[in-house]
């Protein structure tokens, strides 16, 4: 498992990279035409700073966090940094991840960048597509299904997340500077968020 968490990774770092342009053109709507760059190059960091030896969940998730902490910048660095952090932190001296463990890893996440940029669901922001995706999980784990089944339904809800930040204004970040100018957009952060989601996803369905 400790390889597959860095191929894992390696899978979400290409899966940002190729997307960069993207990212950065819905940002580019709304904000300051960064996000994609942002974050490729913190995951081109990731997969350099993180080795296919490194055996624990929990640290390899804390340098994933750490790295993307200091090397994303603008406001997803410090969110994303935490999130991964606050992941790690549950999944410390793991080598497997359970059902249960996706889902304390994405309540943890969750609680992680609430406590750092004080959004709540409705904001137009990345947790659009998190909270939808945690709370369909939790759904799934709870009625006896698996953890792909679970990440189906959560990537689902995610992408319905998605859609919904599109009808909203933005009353966080430097989004909210365009008021209801910022409705008709999609997040960009919900957007990464679920394509990080759907690639763990992919990556468990092998
Ligand atoms: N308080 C917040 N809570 C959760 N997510 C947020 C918050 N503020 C911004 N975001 C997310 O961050 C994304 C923007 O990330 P980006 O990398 O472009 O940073 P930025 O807004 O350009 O930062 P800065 O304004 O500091 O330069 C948004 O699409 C949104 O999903
Ligand atoms: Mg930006």
């Amino acid at each position: 498992m400790s390889t597959r968490v860095y191929d894992c990774l390696s899978k979400i770092s290409e899966k940002i990279i190729e997307n960069k342009d993207f990212l950065t053109d819905l940002d580019r709507e709304i904000g300051d035409a960064d996000h994609g760059v942002n974050m490729a190059r913190g995951f081109q960091a990731v997969v350099e700073k993180v080795s296919p030896d490194d055996t624990d969940l929990g640290a390899v998730l804390k340098k994933c966090g750490m790295t993307l902490l200091s090397t994303v910048g603008g406001a997803s660095g410090p969110l994303y940094g935490t999130a991964y952090m606050e992941a790690g932190k549950v999944l410390a001296g793991k080598t497997e991840l359970s059902a249960e463990d996706m889902k304390a890893v994405l309540e943890a996440a969750i609680a992680g960048i609430q406590k750092r940029g004080k959004a709540v669901k409705g904001e137009k922001t990345m947790l659009d597509a998190l909270i939808p995706a945690y709370d369909a999980y939790s759904e799934k784990i709870a009625a006896g299904e698996d953890i792909v089944a679970g990440l189906d339904a959560a990537c689902a809800a995610a992408n319905e997340g998605v859609e919904f930040t599109k009808t909203i204004s933005a009353t966080k970040g430097r989004a909210s500077y365009l008021g209801e100018r910022s409705i008709g957009h999609q997040d960009p952060g919900a957007t990464s968020a679920t394509m990080t989601l759907e690639t763990i996803r992919d990556f468990l369905k092998g």
